[in-house]
């Protein structure tokens, strides 16, 4: 790390303006604070008095809850509000209920939305620091960061690696993190999908696309698997996905093309027997819920850091 570095987020709104010495030291922090989560009692002070909004307006599993055990681990005040619980189900704008929601004085606000932007948006209009925790098709840094956290645990570095991520690049907040974060970091990154599902621009950011299943796969030292987001989808950009699967599904014969010591991840939710096999989800290389337990861990670091703690 640089001399003299300090971490100067006020809020983590994406991975494309954090700093290699930033995700450095966002990662260092969470490591040091997983040992907490091991403990029998999980529970220390750091952010008592700390009060916490958890504003989700998609559906989630692994983000809200870890945002929700990580700040109840420190000792943080947390409340939930989903979309369908909130008065933006009587017409109330974004920015109206980030300004009664700031009214109220809280240090934090976790915001989840399908709009790619809201978090930025809603920096500008609240007091408190905000947390990206997904944000349309844009980014979901706190994800990017978790999935940098398990793969420097597993190969201790974060450069020159091979980084296969296969499936639906276009509408995937988590590949973008992932794409921005591991070249920050001095790794390579292949990706495989539909031509459909490509997103432009990938080459200027120097991502190789590949044409072939063999080409993203072979080597590589991870492989990252998506999820097919039809939610994302007005228009179907598939025929099926039965044919999805056939060509794009990761199976244990596609596995065996990368590096033996290979790490095998998702994001989740997994659609189980579209683009993961199960016995490759499940098997010896998979890491999947290594990054939901690391998930926790890169929470706490974020509540940590945007609290003013260095
Ligand atoms: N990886 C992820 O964002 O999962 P959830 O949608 O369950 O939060």
């Amino acid at each position: 790390m640089t001399t003299g570095y300090f971490f100067s987020h006020r809020h983590i709104l994406d991975i494309e303006h954090l700093s290699a010495d930033d995700i450095d030291h966002i990662l260092t922090t969470a490591e040091s604070f997983k040992e907490i989560s091991a403990r029998p009692i999980k529970k220390v002070p750091t952010l008592r008095g700390n009060t916490i909004i958890n504003l989700f307006f998609e559906p989630s599993t692994r983000t809200r809850l870890s945002f929700e055990i990580a700040a109840k681990r420190m000792s943080a005040d947390t409340f939930n509000i989903s979309a369908s619980t909130s008065s933006t189900t009587k017409g109330e704008t974004l920015i109206d209920t980030a300004r009664n929601i700031s009214a109220m004085n809280p240090d934090i606000i976790i915001l989840r939305h399908s709009f790619s932007g809201a978090p930025h948006m809603l920096s500008q209009y609240v007091n408190a620091a905000v947390i990206n925790a997904g944000d349309g098709t844009h980014e979901h840094p706190s994800q990017g960061l978790l999935d940098m956290m398990t793969v420097r645990e597993h190969k201790k570095r974060l450069n020159n690696l091979k980084i296969a991520i296969i499936g639906d690049i276009l509408h995937s907040r988590v590949a973008h993190s992932d794409i921005l974060g591991f070249l920050r970091m001095g790794s390579e990154i292949f990706v495989y999908g539909p031509g459909t599902l490509i997103p432009p621009g990938l080459k200027e950011l120097g991502v190789t696309v590949c044409s072939n299943m063999k080409e993203a796969v072979q080597d590589a030292d991870v492989v990252m698997t998506l999820r097919i987001q039809k939610e994302r989808q007005d228009d179907p950009l598939l025929p099926s996905l039965r044919e999805y699967a056939a060509v794009y599904g990761v199976t244990a014969q596609v596995a065996s093309w990368a590096r033996p010591d290979a790490l095998i991840m998702h994001p989740g939710p997994i659609n189980r027997g579209i683009e993961l096999m199960p016995d490759v989800a499940d098997g010896s290389q998979s890491v999947i819920l290594d990054q939901v337990t690391n998930g926790v861990a890169v929470r706490m670091a974020l509540l940590y850091l945007v609290t003013g703690n260095n």
